[in-house]
């Protein structure tokens, strides 16, 4: 019993044609036109397959499938469907096709199933609405109240309870809506790996065994805006220096400061006016910083704070730190990574052991349940870009693992 690569292939082209940029990769944000005329596709998908699906207040799609045993706890499997401006492919929307795959052999082989089995699609899980990634994970959890939705805000400054309120989703709800212990055994999790050492090793398979936290924080610096051929160097109170010196400083204390593995990136900035012949007014910039050790982001913050305030007085900018979102390191259950380690070993396939650089919603449900996560190669490493790929005889072999993994869970 296994997959069908052609039923994944064409869910996975299905939706990626679905895209606010069209010949420059995917851009799907939640709540966007093209989120609900994807979700409208893969709703349709799950009610073919006869689940039972919900949709909560924050957007996350909970679809069960029940063979007997209806009150008992859950298998999940799942990923996101947003994705970042311009990204891939693979990235989310890979879990979410994988795990309806496996629905979907399991239903057409009449497999014997004693617990249900829970497909979930989360939403906003990039933070590219609001800076905060895992908003729909943190909302499941608990880690978010309704008060956090009614904080965090678009580069418009519009409140995620308003644009999920827009959206026509009950978001007064959600904090009715978290996952409780009983309702869920496990959680699997497949993605791509988005980095690139299961291609350049030649493996097909990761199992993952901890996934890196997160702290992004949001800069703005404000100095005066002037014109850029008048203003003489010595009067000037340029932001857009003072984010230069600030940025180049991360870099340095990721590199030299902090851990091994510490990682710090500046991927967002606004510039106001954003004129050339100006100089500019104001300066809003994001820092990414992850490690799988606590201490290695605590230092960079430290040093975050630290440097903006020192650039910011010696300049005479006025300045702001805050920081809009953050998620803890976590290590996965070593039930489920010898679960799935068994069942890679049974069926021969390929694999290592590895940790996740990039944050899943999956590094939420620990508090909750037993979470485990499978990565299939990212060719060259690229993600979050256009060029993202991963092969569809890898995703196959991937949603394979899932299918006996869950099946194994289910009838434990
Ligand atoms: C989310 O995909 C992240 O790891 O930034
Ligand atoms: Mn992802
Ligand atoms: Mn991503
Ligand atoms: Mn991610």
């Amino acid at each position: 019993m296994e997959s069908c690569i052609e039923r994944i292939k064409n869910d996975i082209e299905n939706v990626t044609r679905i895209t606010a940029t069209p010949n420059m990769g995917c851009t799907r944000f939640s709540y966007s036109k093209e989120d609900s005329e994807v979700r409208e596709y893969l709703i349709k998908e799950m009610k073919d397959l006869g689940l039972s699906i919900k949709v909560d207040g924050v957007g996350n799609i909970r679809a069960k499938y029940i063979d007997n045993n209806e009150d008992k706890p859950s298998i999940m499997m799942g990923s996101h469907i947003d994705t970042v401006a311009n990204g891939g492919k693979f990235d989310g929307l890979t879990g979410v096709v994988t795990a309806l795959e496996v629905i979907r052999v399991i239903k057409e082989n009449n497999v014997k199933i004693n617990n249900p089995i829970e497909l979930i699609a989360f939403a906003e899980e990039e933070g590219s609405n609001f800076g905060s990634t895992m908003v729909g994970s943190k909302i499941l959890t608990g880690a978010y109240k309704l008060e956090d939705l009614k904080k965090i805000k678009n580069d418009d400054g519009i409140s995620a309870y308003q644009v999920m309120k827009d959206f026509g989703l009950d978001v007064d709800n959600v904090e009715n809506e978290v996952l409780k212990k009983e309702e869920v055994k496990a959680m699997v999790e497949l993605h791509v790996e988005q980095g690139g050492i299961l291609d350049s090793e030649q493996i097909s398979i990761g199992i993952v065994q901890a996934i890196v936290g997160m702290k992004t924080y949001k800069v703005k610096l404000k100095g005066v805006s002037n014109h850029a051929g008048s203003t003489p160097m010595y009067l000037r109170k340029d932001p857009m220096v003072g984010a230069a010196e600030i940025i180049i400083h991360m870099e340095k204390a990721a590199k030299e400061k902090a851990l091994k593995d510490t990682v710090a990136t500046v991927g967002k900035i606004h510039c106001q006016p954003n004129g050339s012949n100006v100089i500019p007014g104001q300066i809003e910039f994001n820092v990414d910083i992850r490690d799988v050790e606590t201490e290695g982001m605590e230092i960079v913050a430290r040093e975050l704070i630290s440097k903006t305030k020192e650039v910011a007085e010696k300049r005479g900018l006025e300045y702001k730190v805050d920081l809009i979102g953050e998620s803890e390191c976590v290590k996965l259950s070593s039930k489920l990574i010898n679960i799935i380690e068994d069942t890679a070993l049974e069926n021969k396939y390929n694999f290592i052991k590895m940790n996740s650089g990039a944050v899943h919603d999956s590094a939420m449900l620990p508090g909750i349940t037993d979470v485990g996560m499978i990565f299939v190669p990212s060719i060259n490493g690229l993600s979050h870009c256009p060029q993202e790929l991963t092969k569809f005889e890898d995703i196959k072999l991937g949603c394979d693992l899932l299918l006996k993994t869950v099946i194994k869970l289910a009838n434990e």
